[in-house]
């Protein structure tokens, strides 16, 4: 499946959905935005969050993707309805956290959720945790401040607060493992998270099953991208039609090396003409 894909993320955590979206559509060009210069999205209101969005789809839209991909739970949460009523003939697709497939998973029926707050109270993750209460208990857990510090992590090299803040957040949900009344599926309710996955892996052990939704929202995109080859990418703005002809092109409102050296560090087999560029992106309200 070819075509041209527009992703963002209030930062660097996209890219844990960018990385098997490349898996599942390799044929694919994709334009990631992370909204760096704004991030985290998590902490903040809901007026912030929705116009930000519109700001990157505005501008992914001047490049003619021909699917847009919401790889934040956040913004999803916040954006998804609004963006699509705006924007009805582009298939969208948002991420939100996977707490089915952590309930096909979990044995001991005791699923820990982490999130960020702004996830955690919206109406939609309110009505996802409803619909599926009887069939598990879910313990969810705020972790304000974690996305923040790995997107800052990059930089810096310095992990200490991610496995502090790990620490400080597991040990608030309770009992982890595999015991009946333990937690023994975590979901990872935020893109950053899994590049937090090492400290809470030494954390909880080996037994805990971290799970996050990268796989199920690339499938997702390939089903929405094969019922949209009426929208072709062929009329893309001159100045932007070299981004568009590339493989993957990964634009920042903030840092572009911190978002170069984020995707060289987690990207497997980047291709060598990744453009990365600076982006200005005004708030569109
Ligand atoms: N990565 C985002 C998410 O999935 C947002 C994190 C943040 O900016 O607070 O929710």
């Amino acid at each position: 499946m070819t075509g041209l894909v527009g992703v963002f993320d209030s930062g660097i955590g996209g890219l844990s959905i960018l990385q098997a979206l490349r898996a599942e559509l390799p044929q694919s060009r994709f334009i990631y935005i992370a909204d760096s210069g704004h991030a985290p999205y998590g902490e903040r209101t809901d007026a912030y969050v929705m116009a930000r969005s519109r700001a990157i789809m505005a501008e992914l839209l001047k490049r003619q993707v021909q699917a847009l991909v919401i790889a934040c739970n956040t913004a999803t949460a916040v954006a998804i309805e609004q963006l699509r009523a705006d924007c009805p003939e582009l298939p969208i697709i948002g991420v939100e956290p996977a707490l089915k497939p952590a309930l096909a998973l979990s044995q001991t029926r005791r699923i820990g959720v982490m999130a960020t707050r702004s996830t955690l109270a919206s109406a939609k993750f309110k009505a996802l945790l409803t619909a599926l209460a009887s069939q598990a208990e879910f313990v969810v857990q705020a972790c304000d401040g974690l996305a923040e510090r790995i997107e800052r992590s990059v930089g810096s090299n310095d992990t200490a607060d991610i496995k502090a803040l790990c620490a400080q957040y597991t040990q608030e949900m309770g009992s982890f493992g595999i015991k009946s009344g333990q937690i023994d599926t975590l979901v990872l309710g935020c893109t950053h998270y899994p590049f937090a996955t090492a400290p809470l892996r030494e954390l909880l052990g080996p037994q805990v099953q971290l799970v996050s939704n990268g796989p199920a929202v690339a499938r997702q995109t390939r089903l929405k991208l094969a019922q949209n080859t009426s929208l072709a990418a062929s009329h893309a703005l001159d100045d932007l039609a070299a981004e568009a002809a590339t493989p993957l092109t990964l634009l920042s409102t903030g840092e572009p090396q911190l978002l170069q050296a984020a995707a060289q560090r987690w990207l497997p087999r980047l291709p060598t003409e990744t453009v990365y560029r600076a982006t200005r992106l005004a708030t569109s309200t």
